[in-house]
């Protein structure tokens, strides 16, 4: 590789500030974003004027990045602290959010459990987990702020899936192919469900993310991200047929490069788009 290309195979740099003003006055709710995309997600909306609420299970790291993101952005932001798939919380969130800024125009269904190993690894106590964190969080979390969204005939869901679905990459079972694949049907026949009531439903699949740029000085909380859920022969394997793809950039994404995506399907402006699966992942899959 020249200097030139590997300075174009490098992931782009973390603040490139942008000059939409997309969600002035409006809601966004992102779940999972204490850390990582999600983060990343939640400062590009504030930086476009919106009030952002976080949600996340890890209560001192949602706290500190709903400070340090509002101070960073000038907008409020208010942190939500819950188990998103258990009964109950979703409401709660989206109860909380009504209360204090009296709308919601936009849900970003973020959160996740990176759990790659083999299907035969899991235990009954993991399975359960990862469908309860891949599956059941999104869910609830759209039949929550739906009756909302058709009552004020506005909204705009966001959901982040995962190019492992489509692409049939190994140790993905259950966060890609149960978790991300259940994600694109979702879409498809949620959208098909509310085209009539102003609501427009959308999935961002990435590819690979260099989701520790997400610009929190901090760093991350791993805690959530159990090192047992991807073993080092299931990851050196995944960096192995990673490297071995021909048709893909030849790099792993900036967060921020998904954001502006997602920014894009959450906002006023993706009026006419419903029910659409885009990757962002470098040309790892087409079409
Ligand atoms: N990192 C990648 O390379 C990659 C690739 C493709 C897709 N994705 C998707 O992008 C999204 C973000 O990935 P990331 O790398 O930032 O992940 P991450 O693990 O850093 O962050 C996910 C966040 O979700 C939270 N969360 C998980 N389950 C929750 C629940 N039930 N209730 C509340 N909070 C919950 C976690 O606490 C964590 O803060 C995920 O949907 C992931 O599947 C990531």
């Amino acid at each position: 590789m020249n200097a030139q290309t590997q300075a174009d195979s490098k992931t782009a740099p973390f603040a490139i500030p942008t000059q939409c003003r997309r969600f002035e006055g409006r809601v966004v709710v992102v779940t999972g974003a204490a850390q990582g995309l999600g983060r990343v997600i939640a400062r590009r909306v504030a930086e476009e004027g919106a009030s952002v609420v976080i949600c996340d299970v890890n209560e001192a790291q949602t706290q500190r990045a709903a400070q340090r993101l509002a101070q960073e952005t000038g907008r409020p932001f208010l942190a939500f602290v819950g188990d998103l798939s258990a009964e109950g919380v979703a409401d709660r969130m989206v109860a909380q959010t009504l209360e204090r800024f009296g709308r919601i125009d936009t849900l970003v269904n973020n959160a996740a459990a990176l759990i790659r190993m083999p299907l035969v690894d899991f235990t009954e106590e993991l399975l359960r987990k990862a469908v309860d964190w891949n599956v059941w969080n999104t869910l609830r979390c759209c039949k929550a702020v739906l009756p909302t969204m058709i009552e004020r005939h506005y909204g705009r869901i966001v959901n982040i899936g995962g190019e492992a679905w489509r692409t049939g990459a190994p140790f993905h079972t259950l966060l890609a192919g149960v978790g991300k694949g259940s994600m694109v049907g979702l879409t498809v026949t949620l959208a098909g469900e509310t085209l009539r009531q102003g609501i427009t439903v959308n999935c961002v699949s990435p590819g690979g993310i260099d989701s520790e740029a997400d610009g929190d000085p901090e760093g991350r909380a791993l805690a959530v991200r159990d090192p047992s859920w991807n073993p080092p022969e299931a990851m050196a394997e995944l960096a192995r047929l990673s490297r071995s793809r021909p048709n893909s950039m030849g790099r792993i994404s900036h967060p921020t490069e998904v954001a502006a995506a997602v920014a894009f399907f959450a906002s006023p402006e993706a009026s006419y788009v419903t029910g659409q699966h885009v990757g962002v992942s470098g040309g790892m899959a087409m079409i």
